[in-house]
């Protein structure tokens, strides 16, 4: 079945880059706005009978990519695509995994219904927010990693004494997994969030002081969680000079002033959304554009023996 690669406007150069790994062209589709602010979109290339593998980030402005998303996978399904698959990296409203009071919505719930309702039959994510987002799926989800590849490059430059620690406890299991390769111990800040973009930081779980924190998360927002994190262990006798691990950096409203803020010795994060243009302290970037493309290519391998 023929392969086709298209990309929404979200990440272009993400789009660019995994079409280079995966040697294609990628397809034609345009989109743009109505006067009215309703997205148009047009795909020009022949997708009957086709493989299709939409490459979307959920990034900012984030119910606009959504809903591009939506219209593009539409279109390739009345234009008789044969499978469409949505190449999600980053997904947003994953956060809304859950409900913390009977008067929100399931949102990640809500957007997967979505999302299966245009027609996708199988979604590739990266590192979502919870495992537990996956069951919000009625449709196969290949939930890949990019962790790896942010502690194999962080192992050539891991200064020893350092510990890896967990912002929240939610993302424990994460901080382990992070840790494991690089053989060093983890610790956990107890954070509760007081509003969208504020943070408080109450106790410390692990042994820190004197060491030099590697504090990983699955996403920075508006870095309020970091913030926190970074301010509770200096005050617990930390070395300044942290190291700050994040598959998404949506790098939102006073994010980048509150990082640059911090004793920072660098951001180490993905292009899973497109960062915010020279942000005022080191960052270094890890490329998912292997990583989508190695699964777009399992996935086709898969489809040509009929799984
Ligand atoms: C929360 O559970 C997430 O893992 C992140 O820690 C959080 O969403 C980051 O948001 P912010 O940067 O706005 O604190």
């Amino acid at each position: 079945m023929r392969v086709v690669l298209m990309s929404g406007s979200s990440h272009p150069a993400l789009g660019a880059a995994v079409a280079k790994v995966l040697n294609l062209e990628l397809g034609r589709c345009t989109v743009d706005r109505f006067p009215d602010g309703e997205h148009h979109v047009e795909v020009a290339e022949e997708v009957r009978g086709c493989d299709v593998y939409l490459l979307q980030t959920l990034g900012p402005p984030v119910d606009s990519h959504l809903m591009e998303l939506l219209l593009m996978v539409d279109a390739c399904r009345r234009r008789g695509a044969a499978r469409v698959t949505a190449v999600v990296p980053y997904l947003a409203y994953a956060r809304h995994d859950r409900r913390e009071t009977g008067r929100e919505p399931l949102g990640a719930r809500l957007v997967a219904d979505m999302i299966r309702a245009a027609g996708v039959d199988r979604l590739v994510a990266v590192d979502l927010h919870s495992p537990a987002v996956e069951g919000c799926f009625n449709i196969p989800v290949e939930h890949l990693s990019a962790l790896p590849l942010l502690a194999d490059h962080l192992q050539r430059t891991a200064t020893p004494g350092s510990v890896v620690v967990s912002p929240d406890l939610g993302a424990v299991k994460r901080a382990e997994r992070f840790a494991a390769p690089l053989k060093l111990p983890v610790a956990v800040v107890h954070k509760y969030r007081t509003s969208g973009s504020q943070v408080q930081a109450r106790n410390i779980t692990g042994d820190v002081k004197g060491c030099t924190p590697i504090l990983v998360d699955d996403m920075i927002s508006t870095a309020g969680t970091i913030e926190a994190a970074v301010n509770a262990l200096i005050e617990a006798g930390c070395e300044p000079g942290v190291t700050v691990v994040a598959t998404h950096a949506l790098l939102v409203g006073p994010a980048l002033d509150r990082l640059h803020r911090l004793p920072l010795r660098r951001l180490l994060t993905t292009d899973s959304v497109p960062l915010p243009v020279r942000p005022p302290f080191q960052v270094e970037v890890v490329s998912i554009a292997p990583l989508l493309a190695r699964s777009i290519e399992l996935l086709r391998l898969g489809s040509q023996q009929g799984g």
